[in-house]
């Protein structure tokens, strides 16, 4: 780290310094034309915060709960794949910040390290304390026995809940890796949790089936050969909010993949009092894409989500400067959450209502 990293933005800054310019692509970049990527981080600008005051809100909690499972603060990993890229300890650099910060870590199907290595790392990192959650990310496959056996991967490690990502029939059209040749991992990566799960095949890249033919009828189907925890990563229509509620899912991840999927569509912050809507409540929503600030975690919660994710933060403070990096970056987050809620009079994620948050209006 070049210098002390004082805001989450920082770190992007000081890792471009050293990293290879098709991996800071690969972690930038979006689908097309970017326009999404950039609406995500806009959004959270052109909402306005007006705070309560003399609310007596010394004392103060970032504490969620969330499945069963507490969390020392409402902002969560959100699956990025490849953190060997970045650094050679890779996820368990990752996982051994994030528990020690108390955060959820979602691991990537496509992680460099095997989920049951990264849950130990976790483990250790918390020396005999209860860890945080792990949850798991997973793209349905084509094969059924293939998606049973990572779903059993998952739960060998221990992961209390499964996320299941549904926007992606086909992978994004990244064309800064197109551009960059970016297609595979370096020889001595390969995606861990699909190693021996295919003849001939030992953690290739390709083994990851992006596919159309999923419906409904998956998530049924899922629903029934586990008893984790199920959210969906990647519902944006509250039509589809609703069918997954109906379907027996506990969870959505409110997602455009950090605009990396489809390009265009809206940014997550301006969807969500439309899915918070079509979910009443019945389902905790975590919303991701754009979050960088303490004032970003507060605003999405104060519209209804139960936590936010982050994504390319962590690939940059891991790029930076590894666990260290990871480290400091939820730090920073959770110091600006604090601030957040002390100016906003609030004491807790239970105070973050929508009257705290206005789209600017100029008239009378
Ligand atoms: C991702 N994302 C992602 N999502 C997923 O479901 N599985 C995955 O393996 C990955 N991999 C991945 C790699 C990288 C480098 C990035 C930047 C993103 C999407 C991720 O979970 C999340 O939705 C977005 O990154 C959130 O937006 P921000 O925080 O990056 O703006």
């Amino acid at each position: 780290m070049t210098a002390v990293a004082l805001s989450v933005r920082d770190f992007e800054a000081a890792a471009r310094a050293t990293l290879d310019p098709v991996y800071a692509d690969f972690i930038a970049g979006g689908a097309r034309d970017e326009i999404t990527v950039r609406a995500n981080e806009a959004a959270f600008g052109e909402l306005q915060l007006l705070p309560r005051v003399l609310r007596g809100n010394a004392v103060r909690s970032l504490d969620i709960t969330l499945f069963g499972g507490r969390a020392s603060m409402p902002v969560l990993l959100s699956p990025t794949a490849f953190h060997k890229l970045v650094d050679p300890e890779g996820e368990v650099a990752t996982a051994r910040a994030a528990a020690a910060a108390g955060a959820i870590m979602v691991v990537s199907m496509a992680s460099t390290v095997a989920v049951g290595e990264i849950a130990e790392a976790a483990r250790r990192a918390c020396e005999g304390a209860d860890p945080p959650p792990l949850w798991f990310q997973l793209y349905l496959q084509p094969d059924r026995e293939i998606t049973e056996a990572l779903v059993r991967r998952a739960t060998d490690a221990g992961c209390a809940a499964l996320v299941v990502t549904v926007d992606s029939a086909v992978l994004g059209a990244g064309e800064r890796n197109r551009r960059n040749g970016f297609h595979d991992l370096p020889p001595g990566l390969r995606c861990e949790n699909l190693v021996d799960l295919r003849d001939g095949e030992n953690g290739h890249v390709r083994q990851i089936l992006m596919s159309a033919e999923f419906t409904w009828e998956h998530v049924d189907w899922l629903r029934g050969i586990t008893d984790l925890p199920i959210l969906l990563k990647g519902v944006l229509h509250p039509d589809d909010a609703r069918l997954a509620v109906r379907h027996g899912v506990d969870g959505l991840v409110l997602s455009n993949h950090g605009g990396r999927q489809l390009d265009t569509v809206p940014a997550t912050l301006e969807l969500l009092p439309e899915i918070a809507a079509a979910v009443e409540g019945r389902v905790p929503v975590v919303l991701d894409g754009g979050v960088r600030r303490g004032t970003d975690v507060v605003k999405a919660l104060a519209l209804g989500a139960s936590a936010v994710g982050i994504g390319r933060p962590v690939m940059w403070a891991l790029a930076d400067s590894g666990e260290k990096g990871v480290r400091r970056l939820l730090e920073l987050l959770r110091e600006e959450l604090d601030d957040t809620l002390a100016l906003c009079g609030a004491s807790g994620v239970a105070d973050l209502t929508p009257e705290l948050v206005r789209f600017p209006s100029w008239g009378p």
